[in-house]
């Protein structure tokens, strides 16, 4: 598959570039999921969040963060005193890709791979380029080492604030941005609940450093 680049357009508008994200083909997971999820928000966010990849809930409603993981997102945020609605939200990736278990009632999440996440990158780079945000938070390592690079250590350096012109991986990004990586909500939800009130704080405390960014 060629990766997205062919399919975006040369736009600055929002909705021109979510309607031609539907029609993507640029790596194989169309081909299994529902729908493209491409970001949702405020075209003139001064905060984007970029996750991993929509889960099982999000590919059937076509919408960023609505799951589980969605919900500790909002209360993240309410906790950090940042309002979902002025902010922007996507994802590495915008397909879904799972495999099936449970003779084949339930989708589990798998990770995207290196070639998808490559693949993908034009939509980030283009949503990126028109939000034009002041700070990009990244949720999770494959968020941060698709902006950072693949060396980029999430338990070393979240929290820390990069430019994303300087210490970016991104090629073809001019917008000003700067960049905080923070750990995934679904980390959270996936880990010991004994770590979680902590590990919530963490998150919380990730998020006002890049709210007091702006
Ligand atoms: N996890 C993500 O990374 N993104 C979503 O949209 C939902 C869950
Ligand atoms: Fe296109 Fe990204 Fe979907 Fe692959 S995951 S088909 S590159 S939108």
């Amino acid at each position: 598959a060629p990766g997205a680049q062919e399919f975006v357009p040369d736009t600055h508008d929002l909705k021109v570039l979510a309607d031609a994200a539907r029609g993507c083909r640029g790596c194989d997971l169309y081909q299994d999921a529902d729908q493209t999820v491409f970001g949702a928000g405020s075209a003139r966010a001064r905060i984007m969040f970029v996750g991993e990849q929509p889960g099982d809930q999000e590919d059937r409603a076509g919408a960023p963060f609505v799951g589980p993981a969605g919900k500790l997102l909002d209360k993240a945020l309410a906790a950090a005193d940042i309002d979902r609605t002025t902010t922007y939200v996507t994802n590495a990736v915008k397909h879904f890709k799972f495999t099936r278990a449970d003779g084949g009632k339930r989708r589990i999440h798998k990770k995207p791979g290196r070639t998808e996440i490559v693949a993908c990158t034009p939509w980030l780079t283009a949503e990126i380029e028109t939000v034009r945000p002041e700070v990009v938070v990244c949720l999770g390592a494959t968020a941060a080492q698709t902006l950072l690079g693949t060396s980029f250590r999430l338990t070393e350096h979240r929290g820390e604030v990069f430019d994303l012109g300087t210490d970016g991986a991104l090629s073809g990004v001019t917008a000003p941005t700067r960049v905080v990586a923070t750990i995934h909500p679904s980390a959270l939800l996936r880990g010991p609940s004994e770590d979680r009130a902590q590990g919530f704080d963490a998150l919380v405390a990730d998020l006002r450093v890049a709210a007091e960014l702006i």
